[in-house]
Parts: C-alpha cells; structure tokens; sequence
C-alpha cells in the first residue's frame, strides 16, 4: 500500500523521521507531502503517533502527465471503488492543483462526479457535498501535471489535539508547537523553558515527547469508519501505543504574564494527565533577566497583536539580552516580527522557516 501525509511547509524532514521510525520506506518528499509504502497496520500506527503531520491519505491512484479532462476521467474510473467503500458511506471530493494545466477545481469536481457515478452505477453511495457530514473525503492532487487520488485516512486534521478545547490570544498549531521541540534538540532529562507558554501547547508538547505519549490515542478515525483496518488489529496497536510511555520525572517550566493564559493554560494540561508534571507560574518574562538559566528554551514571543512597535522591540531586545547573559542557556524563539533580525548580531543566531496558520515565521537559535 501507498500512503501520502500532508504536513504543515518546512517540517517535512520531521514527518520523514516519524515515518523512518516505523520503519517504512520513504518513496518521495515534496513540500508539504510525504509518500512512503508499507502494509496496512500503518494506517494506525501514522494516525496514533504522528506529531507533526496533518492527514494520512492512502494513494489510491497516481499518473504523470494529466494534462487534459478525459485522463483524468479515466483515471478516477478505473479505480476500483466499490472494493474500498465496503458500506454505502457518503463521499466528499476536495480537489488541488498546483503548477498544472488542469486547475478549475469546479471542473475537477464535476469530472471525479461523473467518473465515480460511472463506475458506481446501480449502487446506493451517495456523493455529498455537506463538509459537516460523516464521509469519505476524496483528495484530487495535481502537481506539476502529476495527478493523486488520495483517501483521507485520519478524517480532522491530526494537529487538532484532544487537549486544546479553548485557547485564545495566538495559540500556536499543536504539530508546530511538537515540531520545535524536535528541532530544538532538547535532551529530556535537562531543564526546558517557555516564558511566554500562552495556553501552554510547547510544554505539553515536550512532556508528551519526551514521555513517549503518542499524540492520539483518544480519538475517532476515518480508517475505522471505512474499515480500512479491522478492529481488533487497531485496538491491538492501540494498545501497544499505550504500553510505549515512559515514567520519568522531567523539569518543564511554563509561564506567562496574563492570569487568565495561567487558568486556561491548566485546564489544558489537565485534560492531558499532565497538569502536576509541569511547573507553572504567572511571570512577567523581564523577572527572568536576572537569573540563570540553563539547557534549552523553546517558545513563541507576542507579535503584532497586541504590543506596540516599541514595546515589542523592547521585548525582543531583552530576549537577545536573556540569551547572552545566559551563554549555556541553548534558546530557540518562533515569531513573525521580523524586524528581530534589526536588533541582534545576526552571525550569533540561525534561522529556519516556518509557518504557523499559514503566516511566515522564522524559528531563530542562538548559536
Ligand atoms: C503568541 S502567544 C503564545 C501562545 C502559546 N504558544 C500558545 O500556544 O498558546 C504570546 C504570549 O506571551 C504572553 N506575554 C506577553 N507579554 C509577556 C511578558 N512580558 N511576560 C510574559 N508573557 C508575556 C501573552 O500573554 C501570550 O500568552
């Protein structure tokens, strides 16, 4: 079998490890989409462990140069449909095209409906276009005139975690809060800091990281809908998930200077089981300037939001300074004010492009 899983841009590399870790073999990565092959217990073990995908698609058809309606007609046809949707399950088409000829989503749509009509034809399935209900969504990719009929395996999307039922002021996407903790390297038995933690998705992130929790055990998937996989096979993997956590006592220190963030940010944690393993204080992030801070901060700063121009630049000048009187304190900030690049010696930092809903970030480190 085929799988393709979409990630958020710039944290395919992190997707690609995750998938290495399963031990399957990668057959392509391009932005934003990982293709590997494997059996079909994948389909469990990708949903349940996956910290910075989005959704697992299983390939179930893909040609090279698609360049006109008719092959893709032919294409869709041919796929053997009734075979995948064992039970008269409602269908909803999405489709993308990126740097191809054919690209009318409209017309995409309306040549999958035909298609799929055809090779259905006498059966009871149902192609609806209601994004609210239960179906089976069908993803037409085309890139560089390189078609992909791909079945979402997941059903929501993998970053929404169980956890996060309200956040306010920012939040940042769970799987890019995950994937700047794999990138920061932080070794789990050090000291792990985020003095602006918000409604706290780093350090729930880094707790479930570095106690091997896998992100999703506590939900529904589209696979068990469509019976991809019989039950007893993933409640089996389920299970063996479970066994796969480690009990160690970890230093994750979170704080932020609005009182109602420190509310919300434990009724988060609290959902998580992981509300007493993470030291939490209101803390204004200046108080930190004048003490020691060792091994590795991950965290996200205000932006525009809500500070003014000078009030942010004071904030991100202190940051710079908290690093340098800190020379062991390894620091890794995520932000869409650019103008962070003005203020410090820029041959002191590195930086790496992200996006966090769509916006341009940089996630700088200090060397
Ligand atoms: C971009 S948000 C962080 C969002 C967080 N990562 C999350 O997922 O919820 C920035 C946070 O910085 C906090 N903040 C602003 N000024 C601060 C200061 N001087 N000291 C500490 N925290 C501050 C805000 O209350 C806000 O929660």
């Amino acid at each position: 079998m085929k799988f393709v899983l979409s990630t958020i841009a710039g944290v395919e590399s992190i997707a690609k490890k995750e998938i290495e870790k399963q031990w399957w073999k990668i057959e392509e990565v391009i932005d934003r989409l990982v293709t590997f092959s494997g059996k079909k217990e994948l389909i469990a073990n990708v949903n349940y462990w996956s910290r910075v995908g989005n959704k697992l698609y299983l390939l179930m058809w893909e040609a090279d140069n698609i360049t006109d309606f008719d092959a893709l007609f032919d294409l869709v046809k041919w796929i053997n449909w009734k075979q995948i949707f064992k039970k008269d399950f409602p269908i909803y088409v999405k489709s993308s095209s990126i740097r191809s000829e054919l690209f009318s989503a409209r017309t995409i749509q309306s040549i999958w409906k035909k298609a799929i009509v055809k090779s259905l034809v006498g059966e009871r399935w149902i192609v609806n276009e209601d994004e609210n209900l239960q179906k089976a969504e069908i993803l037409i990719l085309i890139i560089d005139n390189k078609a992909r009929i791909l079945l979402n395996t997941s059903g929501n999307a993998l970053h929404m975690r169980w956890y996060r039922t309200q956040a306010w002021d920012a939040p940042i996407k769970e799987s890019l809060a995950a994937a700047l903790v794999l990138l920061s390297n932080w070794r789990f038995k050090e000291n792990f800091y985020d003095p602006f933690c918000g409604s706290w998705t780093i350090p729930i992130e880094a707790l479930m990281i570095a106690k091997n929790i896998a992100p999703w055990l506590k939900r529904a998937f589209a696979f068990e809908k469509l019976w991809l996989l019989d039950w007893e096979t993933s409640e089996n993997l389920r299970a063996l998930a479970r066994k796969k956590t480690f009990d160690w006592d970890y230093t994750i220190m979170g704080s932020d200077i609005d009182p109602e963030m420190v509310e919300l940010a434990k009724e988060n944690a609290g959902r998580a089981w992981l509300a007493w393993e993470i030291n939490f204080e209101r803390k204004d992030f200046k108080e930190y300037l004048d003490k020691e801070l060792y091994w590795t901060l991950v965290s996200n700063p205000p932006y525009w939001e809500r500070l003014k121009e000078e009030d942010l630049k004071w904030m991100y000048n202190n940051i710079d300074k908290l690093f340098r009187l800190n020379p062991e304190l390894k620091g890794w900030i995520i932000s869409s004010f650019m103008e962070f690049d003005w203020l410090i010696k820029k041959d002191t930092y590195k930086k790496r492009k992200l996006y966090n809903w769509g916006e341009k970030c940089y996630f700088w480190r200090r060397k």
